[in-house]
């Protein structure tokens, strides 16, 4: 096999991309036009690809726009026959993959793993693969909902090895609107990165996980507002890594600057005041077993926003007035919650971090307080990456270093887990 060297395309720090070796089967649905690019982002991030057409997908979509994307060969079903080939191919490729993406999943090759065939290259590939494999089927909506696909994908669920992630709904290519649609490439980068991070963990399914995230937008008149550079990155990572990991989540969000894509799969509940974000928190808060307040919430609102748009020569003289504190949201939720939930709350510090952070966690009695620098490159608001301090039980202080978004989201879940799983230890998850 070629393309073992070290990855051509810088990446971020800390990738946990770069470098990996990921297998993309792709089987026989329309959604495998998307594949292309994806590879392409897949490359550009450091991974080394390799990529396998199930006999339907060589009619839909390019080998050589594959091959081309993935500086490498792509694979078709007549290369399992060839007399030259020291090793069954099919093998070569199973062992060389340390991570397998197949989207889309077709009716039919989901049908042929759970019933364990091997008759094609893919399919004797997926059988003879050990790496985890993150699984995205695309289908029409009657297709999707048919017993006999239903049952299939039912018995993936508890299949060690797989993550499965739902199709969403839409638009689909046979024109119908409903469910079947492959999950969006950029929510398969992000679940590819998280079975990179944690593997095929199962640790919150059966759990609820309320989420705040983004800035809240406080309006002085009809033209202006009060807000932060957050964009709900870190608040949203958080969302999708415990949905891999199994959890119904509700996520609570201000304005976000980030892909749109990224709430797929997410109850979502768009708010823009501090005081909306705090009716829907409220809301959602009996049902669920965590919360996680990511969000950025304004301090300061005005008393009664103006109804007309200020000139501008009167504002300076209206702003040195009129302004009364936002409620503290954590605090409220912690007042309010029953006995078993379990709070993170996010304190975005400058200066010396840990000392406020320790003041900060006396006062608002959240389980778990994450204080992250915000006046650093390569922490805090709309950067890529972040660190900090988890303040916990029985003053228990981590230090998490510089690193993805992502892996510290689950980083965090795994310590909002560990709070759960001390709390109610016969509710301990039956998953992985
Ligand atoms: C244009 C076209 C689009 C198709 N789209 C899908 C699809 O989205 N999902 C699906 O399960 N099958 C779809 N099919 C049918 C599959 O290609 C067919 O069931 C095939 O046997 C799948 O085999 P494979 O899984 O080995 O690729 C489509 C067929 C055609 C001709």
């Amino acid at each position: 096999m070629r393309n073992e060297g070290p990855p051509a395309f810088p990446s971020g720090p800390g990738d946990p991309l770069a470098g990996r070796r990921v297998l993309v089967l792709i089987s026989g649905s329309i959604a495998a036009v998307k594949l292309p690019l994806l590879v392409s982002a897949l490359v550009q991030r450091g991974a080394l690809v390799r990529c396998v057409l199930s006999p339907s997908a060589e009619g839909l979509v390019s080998a050589v726009a594959l091959a081309s994307l993935s500086r490498a060969p792509c694979h078709l079903e007549a290369d399992q026959w060839s007399h030259q080939a020291p090793r069954p191919l099919h093998i070569e490729l199973a062992e060389w993959a340390e991570v397998v993406l197949l989207a889309p999943l077709s009716a039919t090759s989901l049908a042929r793993w759970v019933h364990g065939l091997a008759d094609t290259l893919l399919a004797s590939t997926l059988l003879a693969c050990e790496a985890p494999v993150l699984a995205a089927p695309a289908m029409n909506s009657a297709m999707w909902a048919a017993p006999a696909v239903r049952r299939n994908w039912r018995e993936l669920q508890s299949w060690e090895r797989v993550l499965p992630l739902e199709p969403g709904s839409g638009l689909l290519a046979c024109d119908r609107v409903g469910d079947g649609r492959m999950a969006d490439p950029a929510v398969l980068l992000l679940a590819l990165e998280s079975l990179l991070l944690v593997g095929c963990r199962r640790d919150w399914r059966g759990r609820r996980l309320l989420v705040s995230a983004g800035p809240t937008r406080e309006p002085l008149d009809p033209a202006r507002c009060l807000t932060n550079p957050s964009t709900g990155r870190m608040g949203v990572l958080l969302a999708q890594a415990a949905r891999f990991r199994g959890a119904t989540v509700d996520l609570v969000h201000g304005p976000l600057a980030v892909d749109p894509a990224w709430l797929e799969g997410l109850q979502v509940h768009p708010v823009d005041t501090a005081a909306a974000m705090q009716a829907a928190l409220e809301g959602l808060q009996a049902g669920a077993d965590a919360i996680a307040m990511a969000a950025a919430v304004a301090d300061h609102r005005r008393s009664a926003p103006e109804t007309a748009k200020l000139a501008k020569q009167d504002l300076e003289a209206c702003l040195a007035t009129g302004w009364e504190p936002v409620p503290d949201l954590l605090a409220a939720l912690v007042r309010r919650r029953p006995p078993a939930q379990a709070i993170l709350g996010f304190a975005a510090q400058s200066g010396e971090v840990l000392q406020e952070a320790r003041a900060k966690f006396a006062r608002k009695g959240c389980d778990l307080l994450f204080a992250n620098p915000i006046d650093r490159p390569g922490a805090g608001f709309a950067s890529a990456t972040n660190d900090g301090w988890l303040l916990g039980p029985g003053s228990r202080e981590r230090r998490f270093e510089a690193g993805g978004k992502l892996a510290l989201a689950h980083r965090l879940l795994s310590a909002l887990a560990e709070v759960l799983t001390l709390r109610i230890p016969d509710r301990v998850p039956a998953g992985r």
